[in-house]
C-alpha cells in the first residue's frame, strides 16, 4: 500500500496494546482511589490558549505545535498538554463554584511536533491529574505520593522523583537577575540555542542537554537560594511530608520544566534506565487567574503512557480462551454451546477457521487457548460437547445441562 502512517504517528496493537491498557488502568484505578474524577476534553483548542498558559516563548509554542485553521479562518491547535485545557474548562463551566476544591484526571493524545525517537512520539498519549483551589505542600505530597504509587504499582524500578521549588513570581524575578548575571560570565562556553535562551527565558537554560552548557551551569546559583520565607516554607514542609511518607526523593535545582506556568514545586519521575522523564507535573498557582478565572492555586502531573509502556515486561495474554471447534454442519447447535459457556462468564472464541479437527486443534495450541470445545455431530445428537484441555492433553464429554449447572471446573 502507497499510503502510510504520518511520521511520528502510531498504530499499538498486540502486546503494545496490553501494555498501553495495563497503564491506564492501573493509572485510572489509583486515581479513583485518591477519589479523583474524570473529565473528557477535546483535543483540538484555540492556538491563543496553549500560548498564554504553556507560554509564547517555550519550545512547545514555538516549534512544536500542531496548528491549522478552520474554515473561518480561526487559529486551531491540536492540543500539546492537558493542563491548559482542565483549566479552561475549569473557568467555562465555573466548576470552582461547586466545590471548595476540585480533583479532575483525563486521558488522551497529545501533539507535538517533536523529533521522533525511542519514547518521542509526535502523537502520544498521557494521563493527567489537576487539583484546583489547594495552596498547601500537604497536596503536593499527596500528589507525588499518587506518581509514586503508579510506578510501584506498574512494577517499574529505577525511578527517581526529582524535586524543586520555582518559588513565586518575587523569587523568579530575583532569582532571574543572578542567574544573568552568571550566565553572562559564562556566554561564550554556552550553545547557541542557550544564548538565545538567555534573553528569552533564562531558566530554560539550565535544563540544556549539551555537555558545555551542563558544565559551564554546574555552579550556577541555586533558584531554592531566592526562595522567599512563604515559598522556603513550602518547599521545606513538602519535603517533611514526602520523608514521612517513605517516598524516596532527590533534590534538583537544575529542575525547570519546560512549559512557563509553574510556581513553587516542581517534580519529574525520571527513569535512569532510559534516560528519560516518565510523569511530570508541578503547582501553578497563577494559571487560573492568568486566564480568567478567580485566583485559585492549582497543581498536577501528567504520565506518558509510552514511556511507561517502554519499562513492563513482555506478558501473554492471560485469560483462559474455550476454543469452539464447530466440527461439520453443527453451527445452529455450536453456536448455542459459545453462548451458553459465555454466559458462565467464560472467555469463548467461537472457531472460523476452516479444515480438519487436526488442523483445528494445531490452531488452537498456536493462539493459545486453554480449553478445546469441540462440537461435533455425534456430541449434537447427544446434547453433549468433548472439552480437551489444551495443557494435559485430558479430554471428556460433558452433557450441555451439566455445564448449565456449572460444573465447567
Ligand atoms: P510534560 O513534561 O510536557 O508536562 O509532559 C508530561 C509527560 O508526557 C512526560 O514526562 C512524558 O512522559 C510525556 N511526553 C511528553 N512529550 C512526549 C512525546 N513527544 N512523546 C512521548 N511522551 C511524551 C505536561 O504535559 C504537563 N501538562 C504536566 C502537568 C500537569 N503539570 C501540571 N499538571
Amino acid at each position: 500500500m502507497d499510503i502510510q502512517s504520518v511520521r511520528g504517528f502510531h498504530d499499538i496493537f498486540g502486546k503494545e496494546a496490553r501494555k498501553f491498557r495495563k497503564v491506564t488502568q492501573t493509572a485510572r484505578n489509583l486515581l479513583e482511589r485518591y477519589n479523583f474524577e474524570e473529565i473528557i476534553l477535546p483535543v483540538v483548542e484555540f492556538a491563543q490558549l496553549f500560548q498564554r498558559s504553556v507560554g509564547e516563548t517555550t519550545d512547545i509554542v514555538q516549534k512544536e505545535m500542531f496548528v491549522f485553521e478552520d474554515k473561518k479562518g480561526r487559529k486551531l491547535a491540536l492540543r500539546p498538554e492537558g493542563t491548559a485545557s482542565a483549566v479552561r474548562a475549569f473557568i467555562q463551566n465555573k466548576l470552582y463554584a461547586l466545590r471548595p476544591y476540585t480533583k479532575l484526571f483525563y486521558e488522551g493524545p497529545m501533539f507535538r511536533y517533536e523529533r521522533p525517537q525511542a519514547g518521542r512520539y509526535r502523537q502520544f498519549h498521557q494521563i493527567g491529574a489537576e487539583v484546583f483551589g489547594v495552596a498547601e505542600p500537604h497536596a503536593d505530597a499527596e500528589l507525588i505520593k499518587l506518581v509514586y504509587d503508579i510506578l510501584s504499582e506498574l512494577g517499574i524500578k529505577g525511578v527517581v522523583v526529582e524535586i524543586n521549588s520555582l518559588g513565586c513570581k518575587e523569587d523568579r524575578k530575583r532569582y532571574r537577575e543572578a542567574l544573568l548575571s552568571y550566565l553572562g560570565g559564562v556566554r561564550g562556553e554556552l550553545c547557541p540555542d542557550c544564548v538565545s535562551r538567555m534573553e528569552r527565558n533564562p531558566l530554560r537554560v539550565l535544563d540544556c542537554k549539551v555537555e558545555a552548557c551542563k558544565s559551564a551551569t554546574a555552579r550556577a546559583p541555586k533558584i531554592t537560594d531566592f526562595l522567599c520565607e512563604e515559598c522556603r516554607e513550602h518547599y521545606e514542609k513538602l519535603k517533611e511530608y514526602l520523608k514521612a511518607l517513605g517516598i524516596p526523593f532527590r533534590e534538583n535545582p537544575h529542575l525547570v520544566r519546560g512549559l512557563d506556568y509553574y510556581t513553587r514545586t516542581v517534580f519529574e519521575a525520571v527513569s535512569d534506565e532510559l534516560g528519560l522523564t516518565l510523569i511530570a507535573g508541578g503547582r501553578y498557582d497563577y494559571l487560573v487567574e492568568e486566564l480568567g478565572g478567580p485566583p485559585t492555586p492549582a497543581l498536577g502531573f501528567a504520565l506518558g503512557v509510552e514511556r511507561l509502556m517502554l519499562l513492563l515486561p513482555d506478558e501473554e495474554q492471560k485469560r483462559d480462551v474455550y476454543f469452539v471447534i464447530p466440527f461439520g454442519d453443527v453451527h445452529a447447535y455450536a453456536l448455542k454451546v459459545a453462548d451458553l459457556l459465555r454466559r458462565l462468564g467464560k472467555t469463548v472464541e467461537y472457531s472460523y477457521r476452516k479444515g480438519g479437527l487436526k488442523k483445528q486443534l494445531e490452531f488452537a495450541n498456536k493462539l493459545g487457548v486453554r480449553y478445546a470445545v469441540i462440537v461435533g455431530e455425534d456430541e449434537m445428537r447427544n446434547g453433549e460437547v468433548t472439552i480437551k484441555d489444551m495443557k494435559t492433553g485430558e479430554q471428556r464429554r460433558v452433557k450441555l445441562s451439566e455445564l448449565e449447572e456449572g460444573k465447567l471446573g
